[in-house]
Parts: structure tokens; C-alpha cells; sequence
């Protein structure tokens, strides 16, 4: 098997980079905002060169970023992954509206903020039998890049998910002045430096600052220390 019919795969080296196999795609990703200066909208931006393997800085302090240069090394990075292997469902608290509800996993907000807006999707959930609560609920909701948010239907129970490629975008936050994490899409393996696996979603964030306390997902620190990657 060649290196581009690999499976796409993101594994985690000990107290090093991110190690990406399969040729899995990657490009840059902006929160964009309304009037008021909510997030409201993923911007695309360039495109990198698609290679079947590389490796993504995960200490935040690379001279090459998104890419490694070894400066883990000499920085005695602590990448221990300190997160939870629980299922989303098992962390997950539901707020139930009359027509939607939403899933709330806490511990994975990446601080995109894009639930905020219009008085904040727990309230708009509750909402939902009118139908601009009912859209606004769900735009809000499908573009929480961790997948801390999933909207289910009452009726049927299904998810409603964004359709997304298997890919990665780096994420800039330039509301916030910094730089976001790696927004990893479509369902891609994510596996530990220990062997083991995360549970596989559509949505998921890890962090690239290094500065996380929910390692390998982004928990929102990188907005308190202004990462910047220089991109
Ligand atoms: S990138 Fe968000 S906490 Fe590190």
C-alpha cells in the first residue's frame, strides 16, 4: 500500500509534534464576524501543499509553523495528553428545546465563540419552535469547530452535522488577535502517543500552542496567550 492509499491518520508523538499520514489535506481557516463582532462565518484561505506525510507543531513555539522544526526538543515540551477517553455522549449534557436539542460537551469548547450570537444558542435552543430561532440555533450550532455542540432532532433523533471533507485548517482568530487550533474535519483517526484512539468525529480541535490543559484538544488557552503563528 503507497503512502497516499493510507488510511488518514493523525498521531500523536510523545512530547513532539502531531504526525499526519494519508495525505490528508490542509489550508488556513479565519473566524469571520458580523456587525456586532460575533464570530459568524468560517472564512477559507490558502491552500499547503498536499503531502502523504508531514508533521504539525504542537509546542506552538516552531520557527516553520504549521509545521515542526524540532523545537519541542530544546524547549522540553510537556505534551502529556491529559484528556478524557470518554465518549462525546458520556460527556455530553443535552439541553432539550421543544423542536432541537443540543449536546453540550464542556471540556472541548475551543473558544470560537460562534454560539454567542443573538443571545446565545442554550437560549435560542429553547426557542426552536419558531423558525428563526430554529435556523439561527443551527447556524450557530454546526460551526463550533471542537464539536463541543451537536444539534439532534426530537423527532428522529438525527444529528444535524455539517458536511465536511476529511482535512485539517489551521484557524485564526483575528477578533481575538491570536491564532486558533487545528480544526481536524470529516472524521479523521486521531491517535495517542500511548497506542490508543479518540473517539473518531466529524468536529474535533487540538491544540497547537501547547498550551492546553485538555492536551491533545484545544481548550480556549490560546486566546489567553495570544498565540500567534505567523501566518
Ligand atoms: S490551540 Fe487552543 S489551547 Fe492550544
Amino acid at each position: 500500500m503507497s503512502d497516499s492509499e493510507k488510511p488518514m491518520t493523525i498521531m500523536i508523538s510523545k512530547d513532539g509534534p502531531y504526525l499526519i499520514s494519508g495525505g490528508i489535506p490542509l489550508s488556513l481557516e479565519t473566524i469571520g464576524t458580523n456587525a456586532q463582532g460575533e464570530s459568524w462565518e468560517w472564512e477559507p484561505g490558502k491552500t499547503f501543499e498536499v503531502k502523504d506525510r508531514y508533521a504539525l507543531c504542537r509546542c506552538g513555539e516552531s520557527s516553520t509553523k504549521p509545521y515542526c522544526d524540532g523545537t519541542h526538543k530544546a524547549i522540553g515540551f510537556d505534551g502529556t495528553e491529559t484528556a478524557t477517553r470518554a465518549s462525546y455522549a458520556d460527556q455530553a449534557e443535552t439541553i432539550e428545546g421543544p423542536v432541537l436539542s443540543l449536546d453540550d460537551a464542556q471540556a472541548l469548547c475551543a473558544f470560537a465563540r460562534f454560539c454567542d450570537g443573538h443571545g446565545s444558542v442554550w437560549s435560542l435552543v429553547e426557542k426552536t419552535n419558531e423558525a428563526e430561532a430554529k435556523t439561527l440555533t443551527i447556524h450557530e450550532a454546526t460551526r463550533c469547530p471542537s464539536g463541543r455542540l451537536v444539534l439532534h432532532e426530537n423527532a428522529s433523533g438525527k444529528a444535524i452535522e455539517p458536511a465536511l471533507e476529511k482535512s485539517i485548517a489551521i484557524t485564526e482568530d483575528p477578533e481575538q488577535k491570536c491564532s486558533g487550533p487545528l480544526w481536524v474535519k470529516g472524521g479523521i483517526l486521531v491517535e495517542s502517543q500511548d497506542g490508543g484512539r479518540y473517539e473518531v468525529r466529524n468536529r474535533v480541535t487540538l491544540c497547537r500552542c501547547g498550551a492546553s490543559s485538555n492536551k491533545p484538544f484545544c481548550d480556549g488557552s490560546h486566546a489567553s496567550a495570544l498565540f500567534q503563528d505567523g501566518l
